[in-house]
């Protein structure tokens, strides 16, 4: 039995210092807009994954005008654990049961996160970077060496960049060094295509199938991954796109321009409707959770101002898929659109506002 107790949290966004306790099932968050609902569960979301899920800049999540946040989470995983997070102009820091953790990646996805938020739609028809980010995060919850190789990747990008900002200014076109970071950079691509290959690969077993319970049969859906190159043709393609790198000054292929698509009905998500997206956000992130769970136990599934949207049977499908094993969080304004089943069997948390 895993599950989170308590969290305490010191100028994380809007709360200076507040505390909470936490039922072992299904929690129901509720207050008005704006009261701190979903920053409350970014807390618990950055206290497994170590960064928000709403955003990529860490500093916001320090509350205006303070220097650091730090979130402290007490955890029941067979015998009582604590961890905290906490966050500084000097850095990102994660204790485990009092001793520091040293490399954030052997860490990341220690206990598995699944949120579902109304911004889920747009992994169906949104811009790559938010569909490379979902992949990211939940490739990485899973494989450490998938964080590793992607913050190499990322290093590296900067510098070939640069380097090509450099040369291009300079008017050098037969650098050694390009030719040497390109290498390295090929390397670490190929290993996050493989990945993400893998993943996706994955993912589609389970998408299918929850999406067909979603729909009750009605929809059939894939997951398609749409590398900017593959692993095969990679090198070639950095070969013949040189040119255009060095004249536009920025590295025009690799992973960091990925990108995948639903296809359903052989049409692609662009042309589905919003009640077909809705399903097939809700879908992937179902099949996440099937996913997590061949690998642990650890997982906390978040419900973001999504569940009272739901129609009553609906809500009560989606309880009966995940209930059996993990602690929910369900956030919402309001408890009129909630099933009278669910609420029964929930702790309810008023918020009234961020600090006391
Ligand atoms: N870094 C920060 N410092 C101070 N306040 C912040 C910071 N980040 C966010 N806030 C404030 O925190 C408040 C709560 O935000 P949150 O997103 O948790 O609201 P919510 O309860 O989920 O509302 P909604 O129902 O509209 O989704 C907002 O008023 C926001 O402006
Ligand atoms: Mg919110």
């Amino acid at each position: 039995m895993f599950y989170i107790k308590s969290i305490k949290l010191n100028n994380f966004r809007c709360y200076k210092e507040f505390s909470l306790e936490f039922s072992p099932k299904i929690n129901i968050i509720i207050g008005d807009n704006a009261v701190g609902k979903t920053c409350l569960l970014e807390a618990i979301y950055a206290l497994s994954l170590t960064k928000s899920h709403r955003t990529s800049n860490d500093n916001d999540l320090i509350m205006k005008n303070e220097e650091y946040c730090f979130v402290k989470g007490s955890f029941f995983n067979d015998k009582d654990e604590v961890v905290t997070f906490s966050l500084s102009e000097k850095g990102k820091q994660i204790v485990k049961n009092e001793k520091k953790v040293a490399r954030l990646s052997k860490y990341i996805g220690y206990y598995n996160v699944v949120m579902f938020c109304p911004e889920d739609v747009e992994l169906i028809n949104g811009a790559p970077t938010s569909k490379r980010r979902f992949l990211d995060i939940n490739i990485g919850q899973i494989n450490p060496l998938y964080v590793d190789s992607l913050s190499k990747y990322k290093k590296l990008l900067k510098e070939r960049n640069q380097l090509l900002k450099d040369l291009s200014e300079s008017g050098s076109f037969n650098n050694e060094l390009l030719a040497v970071i390109t290498n390295q950079l090929i390397t670490e691509a190929k290993i996050i295509i493989k990945y993400r290959e893998e993943f996706i690969e994955k993912i589609n077993l389970f998408f299918k199938d929850q999406v067909k319970a979603i729909s009750l049969g009605k929809e059939e859906a894939l997951i398609k991954y749409k590398p900017s190159c593959t692993v095969e043709e990679i090198e070639k393609e950095f070969r013949s796109k040189e040119k255009l790198d060095l004249i536009t000054k920025t590295t025009n292929s690799g992973p960091h321009r990925d990108d995948f698509a639903i296809q359903y009905n052989d049409l692609e998500s662009e042309f589905a409707s919003q009640g077909q997206q809705k399903t097939f956000a809700l879908g992937l992130k179902l099949a996440l959770i099937d996913i997590l769970k061949e690998k642990s136990n650890k997982i906390i599934v978040m419900l973001d101002d999504v569940f009272g949207e739901l129609d009553i049977n609906r809500q009560k499908q989606i309880i009966k898929m995940i209930e059996m094993d993990y602690q929910i969080f369900i956030t919402t304004t309001s408890i009129n659109h909630l099933d009278s089943e669910v609420l029964k069997s929930s702790n309810i948390i008023k918020i009234e506002r961020c600090s006391e």
